[in-house]
């Protein structure tokens, strides 16, 4: 069946049938669709285009579909339509019979299609919102393991400075928490219904488009037709932060490949997120964090492609648009998917804190203590910092850590060199903790952000049940 064949002498070739056809995708929507019509023949019920018989037998029949549509998860499959839109009045037509033919009296696929969308997009980002949250709970989980405990921290992935492992975790919360909070963002500007828009002009007939907006749980109605049926920014918005999610997950993942080395040793993936190699018997391999890493880069391209899709295309809708579903049903899956699955490794990683502190010391990670407790006895920094640096070449030119260095050696090099400087020398803690000020890893600072973060899951959790 189609939805235009009026005007039509010649058929289809079936390779452009098949070319053009979109229900192997948006039969997804079908949900959506379902209710938008349920809601739309309300309106039209209201604005006395349809006798409130016809309302009452195409409401029974949408039910009835609604009903055949659940019960058989996998109804699509052996289906075949032009479009979802195009499925149901098909459907429709044969169980509510000549009341169907009025059902898309005012309106065009062009309105149905970007409601559902929207309405697509609301619910997608609150999944997401969700799969955050799991991950920061797998976060908070290890912050509150060993969050005293020290590792190096980086910079240009060289040796820097100790930080508290609470801090790193709580790190990546952070960066999850405005991802978090740009989808409730997104979600707020998805929140218009286009329905009522017809294809491009408006509708003719006495819609109350803002008492179907509220029927169908949109927070208002669109106020331009014709940016309502052919804009797609809140998709692109979406995958935008499905992206910049997946950026975030990809540094973690990142992160926790090199921990996972051996050389590093500071972590290990539980067996149930790592593999083997059918060659070298030895090999425990992260590839859950490097499909992870690689998924960022697909959902990146998605995005890409949305923005693409629009560049240049004239008002109002274009068929191009109909390839918005592809690039963000697959966005949101793949960000669904990553953070169910770092959700799981990141709870279950088995971490070493003595690696952690080890590496620390062989790293000269106190040196900057070293020179700003120079300082603090009144040395200028710049000289403060060359007689440190002379110390780190001297303890690497014999190949020996800061602890095995005597006091005379250390004497020669630092004149003031003394009990103080040793043991600053030798406490990655004592550097940590020296880090105070807001925002720093001393582990006030961290227990007090770490208390927040807890509240703000506890919170967030709350209200998403
Ligand atoms: N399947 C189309 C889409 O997803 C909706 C149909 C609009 N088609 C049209 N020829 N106006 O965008």
């Amino acid at each position: 069946m189609k939805l235009w064949g009026g005007r039509f002498r010649g058929a289809r070739d079936p390779r452009f049938e098949k070319f053009s056809e979109s229900f192997s995708l948006d039969s997804r929507l079908i949900h959506y669709d379902l209710e938008a019509n349920r809601a739309y023949v309300e309106a039209l019920g209201r604005a006395k285009v349809l006798t409130a018989r016809e309302v009452r037998e195409l409401l029974s029949g949408l039910r009835a579909i609604g009903r055949s549509v659940k019960r058989n998860p996998r109804w699509a499959e052996r289906e075949a339509s032009e479009d979802v839109h195009t499925w149901v009045e098909e459907r429709l037509g044969r169980i509510a019979g000549a009341a169907a033919r009025k059902l898309r009296t005012g309106r065009s696929r062009n309105d149905l299609v970007a409601t559902e969308l929207r309405w697509y997009a609301k619910d997608a980002s609150r999944l997401l919102e969700r799969g955050i949250l799991d991950l920061w709970n797998s976060l908070l989980h290890q912050a509150a393991r060993h969050p005293h405990a020290v590792l190096p921290g980086y910079t240009h992935l060289q040796p820097a400075q100790p930080i508290l492992l609470g801090h790193y975790w709580l790190a990546y919360f952070e960066m999850f928490e405005r991802d978090y909070q740009r989808l409730e963002d997104c979600r707020r500007r998805a929140d218009e219904l286009p329905l009522g828009s017809g294809a491009l002009a408006g509708t003719p007939y006495p819609i109350d488009r803002l008492k179907l907006a509220g029927a169908l749980g949109f927070a208002r109605a669109s106020r331009n037709s014709l940016d309502a049926v052919s804009d797609r920014d809140f998709a692109c918005e979406l995958a935008f932060v499905c992206s910049l999610a997946l950026v975030h997950l990809s540094r973690l993942a990142e992160d926790l490949i090199l921990y996972s080395n051996p050389a590093f040793g500071f972590v290990e993936l539980a067996d149930a997120y790592a593999t083997g190699s059918s060659l070298m018997p030895q090999k425990k391999n992260a590839d859950a964090l490097e499909l992870i890493r690689g998924k960022a880069a697909r959902t990146i391209g998605k995005a890409a492609g949305l923005l693409a899709l629009l560049k240049g295309l004239p008002l109002a809708y274009n068929r191009d648009l109909q390839e918005d579903k592809h690039a963000l049903f697959d966005a949101v899956d793949t960000a669904r998917e990553c953070f169910a699955i770092a959700a799981g490794v990141v709870r279950t990683l088995r971490m070493d804190p003595a690696r952690m502190k080890s590496a620390t010391a062989a790293g000269f990670l106190t040196a900057t203590d070293l020179a700003d407790e120079l300082v603090r006895r009144g040395a200028p920094f710049a000289e403060a910092h060359e007689q440190v640096g002379k110390l780190v070449r001297y303890c690497l030119e014999r190949n020996c850590p800061l602890e095995s260095l005597g006091d005379a050696e250390a004497r020669a090099i630092i004149p003031a060199w003394d009990k103080t400087l040793r043991s600053i020398a030798l406490s990655p803690e004592r550097s940590a903790a020296r880090k105070r000020a807001l925002g720093g890893t001393a582990p006030a600072q961290v227990s007090k952000q770490l208390a927040r973060c807890r509240k703000l899951a506890a919170t967030l959790s709350r209200q998403a049940d």
